[in-house]
């Protein structure tokens, strides 16, 4: 029998906000069915459903012709539903294999399992996918790409039935994605159910065969992949024809002195780094992930301590030894782990959004509330930020939303900034949205500000900035203008020694 799920009217509210209403789709075996919407639009509370994480108020969900109820997450395992997060499930500090039965370690006499049994289980399931995975490796060492293969082949031996992802490729390099991609299409052949979730459009036309709209919590559209092109499934997703994003930006067409030049830098990671910034230039980063790009904005920001080289800023050599400092010569970071590095999650958003800027913000010895909240009503408008209030805690926006809480905080006008580095900025952000934060870099780069761009999204690098630096492990590969990069250049530079 072919197997399959059926969302039936499913809703759900929270304070303020209808999640979810009138749900109704069927995903059969043998399909990958993508999930798309705006930030906020739902995606994710509907996987949350889905894993038994949360109850829907109303409706019900389906399998193979009996309704599905859970009471917690693991029921929903039992029932052969694996929800994969960005977020990993797994146990860092054991083995690749230990995590990959957990819940069925093969148990002998005397409670005790056989460890090689278990390695030539394990290490079958690798081979089966094709995987350069070492069975007997500690999970929290490895890159997070294969850290999610793990948590797939775990969901594969539970033997379970449905396999959600909610934006996979996040934290994957190119090569990574192919890796991903091929699991799931060995995993559509064996006739699993499979739902996928990302902002990326053109994973979506690579490795979908439907496609369900979802906008304010509604489902106003759905698409046979093979019929639609980006234009429309855009259109349907904003509710507006967005045109063509890169030949739209105004861009700044005059770029200045130096503004800050980096010679020979060295960190634990990263080694001699010697880049030169103008004012109003953008610089893209480019480089998979683990090139160490994130570490030149955070040895930039006075975070990890700057072993040898000199950076000047206007002619002048800095010392960057703290975030302080390099705040205080008019460098801002917004960083790329929005949980670790860049939100109080329990703190309001308004909290969150002034937190750079709460000296500015004094009357006397007491909190001007009121330029806060003025503040943070400026941030809200200019990223669209969808929430009901500005007291909401950020923990209660949708993932896309909080990146852009990173950014209003940032790039407020109180912050004065020379530099501006962005770590990742469109991660896990929608696609009208990311139109509208290209524009805002160029607006920065107009207004002198030079921009230091990191990106893994290789077209968005390549078309946004003026100049593209490529890096691999630790150290610079190359440098092209944006009128000589192409992706087959880039990225032959990004696998260069
Ligand atoms: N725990 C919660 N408490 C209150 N509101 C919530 C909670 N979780 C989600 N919401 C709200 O429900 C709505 C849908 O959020 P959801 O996370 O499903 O969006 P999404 O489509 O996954 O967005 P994104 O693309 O940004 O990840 C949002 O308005 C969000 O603020
Ligand atoms: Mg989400």
């Amino acid at each position: 029998m072919e197997q399959y799920l059926e969302f039936k009217g499913i809703g759900k509210a929270y304070p303020g906000v209808q999640a979810l209403k009138d749900i109704s789709f069927k995903v059969t075996g043998g399909k990958v069915m993508a999930l798309v919407g705006e930030n906020g639009a739902g995606k994710s509370t509907l996987l949350k459903i889905l894993s038994g994480d949360v109850k829907p108020d109303e409706g019900q969900l389906i399998l193979n012709d009996s309704e599905i109820k859970f009471e917690a997450p693991v029921q929903a395992l039992g029932a052969g539903i694996s929800v994969i997060y960005q977020e990993r499930q797994l146990v860092p500090s054991v083995s690749v294999m230990e995590n990959i039965y957990a819940g069925d370690l093969p148990v002998g006499k005397l409670g005790l399992y056989s460890k090689s049994d278990l390695k030539k289980k394990a290490q079958a399931l690798i081979d089966k996918f094709g995987l350069p995975i070492n069975p007997a490796a500690t999970v929290g060492f490895l890159p997070v790409a294969y850290q999610q293969m793990v948590e797939i082949m775990k969901a594969y031996r539970r033997d379970s039935a449905v396999i959600a992802f909610d934006e996979p490729t996040a934290p994957l390099t190119d090569k990574e994605i192919a890796i991903l991609f091929k699991l799931i299409n060995q995993l559509k052949e064996e006739g699993k159910i499979i739902l996928y979730v990302s902002h990326r459009m053109n994973e979506i036309f690579q490795v979908t065969d439907e496609i369900v709209v979802l906008k304010d919590g509604r489902q106003v559209k759905s698409f046979n992949t093979a019929e639609t092109n980006e234009r429309e499934l855009i259109k349907a997703m904003v509710g507006r024809d967005i045109g063509d994003t890169y030949s739209n930006l105004k861009r700044n067409d005059s770029i200045g002195d130096v503004l800050m030049e980096v010679n020979n830098l060295n960190t634990n990671v990263i080694s001699d780094i010697s880049f030169k910034l103008r004012k109003g230039e953008v610089i893209g980063f480019a480089g998979l992930v683990g090139a160490g790009r994130t570490e030149v904005a955070r040895a930039l920001f006075g975070v990890d301590p700057i072993l040898s080289g000199e950076v000047k800023i206007e002619g002048r050599p800095v010392k960057l030894r703290s975030p302080r400092e390099a705040i205080d010569q008019g460098i801002a970071l917004c960083p790329e782990d929005r949980k670790e590095q860049g939100l109080i999650l329990w703190n309001s958003i308004k909290d969150n959004v002034c937190m750079p800027v709460l000296g500015k913000l004094k009357k006397g010895l007491f909190m001007d509330e009121k330029a806060k909240e003025d503040l943070t009503l400026a941030a809200v408008k200019q990223y669209s930020i969808k929430t009901t209030n500005i007291d909401k805690r950020v923990m209660e926006l949708s993932g896309g939303n909080q990146q852009k809480v990173i950014l209003g905080r940032w790039t407020s006008e109180k912050v004065v900034t020379k530099i501006l580095i962005l770590d990742e900025p469109t991660k896990g952000i929608d696609v009208g949205t990311k139109a509208e934060i290209y524009q805002m870099v160029c607006d920065f780069a107009k207004q002198g500000i030079g921009v230091i761009f990191i990106s893994s999204e290789l077209t968005e690098v390549i078309n946004v900035a003026d100049t593209i630096i490529v890096m691999h492990n630790g150290h610079i590969t190359g440098q092209v203008s944006r009128q000589d990069a192409t992706e087959e250049n880039v990225l032959a530079m990004a696998m260069l020694d």
